[in-house]
């Protein structure tokens, strides 16, 4: 993501078009175009185009000017209805006016500081969330085709030019300082997703790990089965077992050196590279799709790249449990009684359920940090994803306050959490004739009874939310800045989280 800014009198803006949005206008009348911008384009008023435009959701329209004018073209998206007017409808205008603009081939896109202050939302947010779905929208993954078979169509972001005829807010401007390198880390966490299993395998992730910790000087240290196995990982090492791809335990630590003795916050991602369901198979029905199990540990890393980059004063540690859950003569099977880290042992009924067996030997690795709070983020269950779809994530906890925390910074940047219980008497359905307690329950509740399976290895006194993103982080529809598949879901939230930590409770690092 490139951008530049033109700050001076609007007829001395440069670009190749500009984006012009505007509210539904009624019937018979022009929509108000943001003031301010008719200096950046006086030849708008005498195009036809403009005629034809109504303003009325995802409306698109191209208005070309004189080739010679200084920015030649004007993107029109309609914003509809001013009186439902949302964020979501903001991204999904600015992910087509993007989009637009990647089929026209333009190089410089101007975008001007009226258009994010004429809006019911802080020009912050507008300008946040407006350029990061926009870019996000233009995302490709085409690592693996080698027919091109639309050359505009390759990912290629235009040059942001923002233009003001003053510079921005304070504030407005400290947004955007963010916003490159959060939306190069949703673009890792999508690459990771969308890779197939054969090439993202749990040392594929533990090279980009290394990567990461080239470049930005993390500590990395990684735990593979045989030393899982001898450290007592019972639990993560029972899913390893099963496969013949090496499985690794990734951990990377960001401390700046004022703060390596502060409790971290500690993010803990699901790292299943593929979800065959083991000895209990699942259905051959897209199961290709489970090549996205490694969602969790995708946004970890995600993230682990947003804070190289923007280098917060806290201490953060990423956990990533990585490994195939595959059928095999060496596999865990139904009916095994599995020894954790914690000491507690298992019943498993189902090795389907996976998730939870990598999840919980990490969050007792985790405990070793004395860590200020742990997230954990995990495609744990098909059940979240019928109760709550696919745009949404279900998040719960032991701290009310750090869940609703969570799900309003989600929705500040469109990615949607929705608080489940974790009532004790759930853990009924968890108990055991012949160990602690099993892996599964009955049907009922699947993702909380998800949740009260790993509540048992965190902890009272430290604060745990656990993220359950099995329907956000892939999509089968094109949703506002996110295309079809991989969705980064998970990398802004858990940054914002960051970012607010610095300052603000109950996160605060002292
Ligand atoms: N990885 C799956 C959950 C999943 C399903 C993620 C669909 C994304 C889309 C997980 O490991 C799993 O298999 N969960 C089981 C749990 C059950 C055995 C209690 C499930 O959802 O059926
Ligand atoms: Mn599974
Ligand atoms: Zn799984």
């Amino acid at each position: 993501m490139q951008i530049e800014t033109q700050i001076g009198p609007a007829s001395t803006w440069r670009a190749d078009a500009l984006v012009l949005a505007a509210f539904e206008a009624a019937a018979g009348e022009r929509p108000p175009f943001v003031a301010g911008l008719n200096a950046a384009l006086p030849w708008l008023a005498l195009c036809p185009a403009v005629d034809d435009f109504s303003g009325r959701a995802k409306q698109v329209m191209v208005a070309y000017g004189p080739r010679s004018w200084s920015i030649p073209r004007a993107i029109l998206v309609g914003l509809g209805k001013f009186e439902q007017w949302d964020l979501d409808r903001w991204r999904e205008a600015l992910s087509a006016a993007f989009k637009t603009a990647r089929e026209l081939k333009i190089e410089r896109l101007a975008l001007a500081f009226p258009l994010f202050q004429g809006l019911p939302a802080t020009p912050a947010a507008a300008l946040d969330e407006g350029l990061a779905a926009g870019s996000l929208a233009l995302y490709r993954y085409r690592e693996h085709q080698t027919r091109d078979r639309d050359e505009a169509e390759t990912g290629r972001q235009p040059t942001l030019v923002l233009c003001g005829e003053a510079p921005l807010e304070p504030a407005d401007a400290e947004a955007l300082r963010d916003l490159p390198a959060e939306v190069a880390g949703v673009e890792l966490a999508r690459d990771l997703v969308s890779g197939p299993s054969n090439q993202v395998t749990p040392s594929y992730l533990r090279a980009r790990a290394q990567d990461l910790a080239d470049t930005y000087g993390f500590r990395l240290e990684v735990i593979d089965r045989e030393q899982a196995e001898a450290l007592g990982m019972g639990a993560f090492a029972a899913v390893a077992r099963g496969s013949r791809e090496p499985a690794c335990c990734i951990i990377l630590e960001y401390a700046p050196s004022a703060r390596a003795a502060d409790p971290p916050l500690v993010l803990v991602g699901k790292g299943i590279t593929f979800d065959s369901g083991g000895i209990s198979l699942k259905p051959s029905a897209k199961l290709e799709a489970m090549k996205m199990d490694m969602a969790g540990a995708a946004a970890v890393l995600g993230t682990f790249h947003v804070i190289g980059r923007l280098r917060p004063d806290r201490r953060i540690i990423g956990i990533m449990p990585c490994t195939e859950n595959m059928p095999d003569g060496k596999a865990y099977k139904p009916g095994d009684i599995i020894r954790s880290l914690s000491g507690q042992t298992i019943e498993v009924i189902s090795t389907d359920a996976e998730g939870r067996m990598i999840l919980c030997d990490a969050l007792t690795y985790a405990l070793r940090f004395e860590p200020a709070a742990i997230i954990d983020l995990a495609t744990l269950t098909g059940a979240c994803v019928v109760a709550l779809g696919e745009r949404v994530a279900g998040v719960m906890g032991n701290r009310d306050d750090l869940v609703k925390q969570v799900a309003e910074l989600g929705s500040a940047v469109g990615e949607k959490f929705w608080p489940l219980p974790l009532w004790d008497f759930y853990f009924e359905d968890l108990k055991s004739d012949a160990a602690d307690f099993k892996n599964v329950g009955e049907r009922k509740a699947g993702s909380i009874i998800g949740g009260v399976f790993l509540k048992q290895f965190v902890p009272d006194r430290i604060p745990w939310v656990h993220l359950d993103i099995a329907g956000p982080a892939w999509t089968d529809r094109e949703l506002p800045g996110i295309p079809k598949g991989a969705s980064g879901f998970g990398v802004r939230t858990l940054w914002r989280l960051i970012r607010q930590s610095l300052t603000d409770a109950p996160l605060n690092r002292s």
